[in-house]
């Protein structure tokens, strides 16, 4: 459904996309996670033909960005980082200038614009003027814009930033929702916890190229997998060394400031089992607990290639 090859965009001697092979299948949702300056805009923009590739290719729906861009336009809807100053117009109004522009009929575009703005939790908001909605609501009603022509693809560069945690939350609710809606979808983010939480697969983009690419599923299963156990107790570290690291489920010791941190790959049992043979050998624990799973260690574990992906 999306396809790049080779997509490349210099800025003079500067590259900002570096040869970049990118593929999303059908129905899916890709995200996109990176520092500043990774490419991650410039990307999204060649994708929505707004900024012309260098070299390399990137096709939507069979369409080539650089060859048909009117064919592409038509199927995509593209959320962009930032957008204007609105004029005196209301959300509903919004909408229907957008529908116009699309040549979406009237009275679709009418229903639509409705339906869309319900959608996006804003059916109390078709009066209100756009530029008198908070940023969180401007940014729901963006996802309500890309909707109104019905394209297959949605390109969504950082729908949730600048927004406060309960926005937040309203707008990964969206995001949760479009997914039901069957469409291919490229979303971009700094945060890969959230990204998890509304995509298929994620890739992460570095220096104009994707660094890493991987399955949420995949790292969701590893989560289970592998536990990190923090772990406050007497015992000097030639203990933790000798007694706890050759154990069988134990993947990894860390020394912390604040205790030790074991990475463990066994049940609840046998987790059981080894704050017993702790204790059998004389040690004081102090605390025994599970920690969340840091999703950015794991992610970089997995395509690291230091963790088994079957
Ligand atoms: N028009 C331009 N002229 C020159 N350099 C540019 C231009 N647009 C982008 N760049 C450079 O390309 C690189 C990638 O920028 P881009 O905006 O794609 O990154 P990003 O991953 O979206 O970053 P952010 O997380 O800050 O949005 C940056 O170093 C940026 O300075
Ligand atoms: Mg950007």
């Amino acid at each position: 459904m999306i396809y790049t090859q080779n997509l490349c965009k210099r800025y003079g001697k500067f590259t900002a996309v570096d040869h970049l092979n990118l593929h999303v299948r059908r129905g899916t949702v890709f995200g996109i996670v990176g520092e500043n300056g990774a490419g991650k805009t410039t990307t999204l923009s060649m994708l929505a033909t707004l900024t012309s590739p260098t070299s390399g290719r990137a096709y939507i729906n069979g369409f080539e960005v650089s060859k048909n861009p009117q064919d592409v336009r038509r199927c995509i809807g593209y959320m962009p980082d930032s957008f204007g100053v609105y004029d005196d117009i209301t959300a509903e109004e919004y909408l229907q200038f957008y529908a116009d522009c699309y040549r979406v009929p009237k009275a679709l575009a009418a229903q639509r614009a409705k339906e869309y703005l319900s959608w996006v939790g804003l059916e109390d908001k078709r009066e209100t003027y756009v530029n008198a909605l908070s940023r969180g609501m401007q940014q729901r009603l963006e996802i309500a814009r890309c909707l109104i022509h019905d394209p297959p693809v949605l390109i969504l560069d950082e729908p949730a930033s600048g927004l406060d945690p309960r926005s937040r939350i309203e707008m990964r609710g969206v995001l949760n929702r479009l997914r039901t809606l069957g469409k291919t979808i490229v979303i971009s983010s700094h945060i890969l916890q959230e990204l998890c939480e509304v995509s298929d697969e994620i890739g992460i983009m570095r220096e104009g190229q994707l660094a890493a690419v991987a399955a949420v599923s995949v790292m969701l299963n590893h989560s289970t997998a592998y536990r990190t156990l923090h772990i406050v107790a007497d015992a000097k570290p030639v203990v933790w060394e000798k007694a706890v690291r050759p154990l069988e489920h134990v993947v990894d010791l860390r020394f912390k400031p604040d205790g030790v941190e074991v990475v463990f790959a066994g049940t609840l049992q046998q987790q059981a089992e080894l704050l017993q043979y702790l204790l059998d050998h004389g040690v004081t624990v102090y605390q025994f607990r599970e920690r969340p799973t840091d999703i950015e260690e794991l992610f970089l574990r997995l395509t690291e290639g230091t963790v088994d992906q079957s």
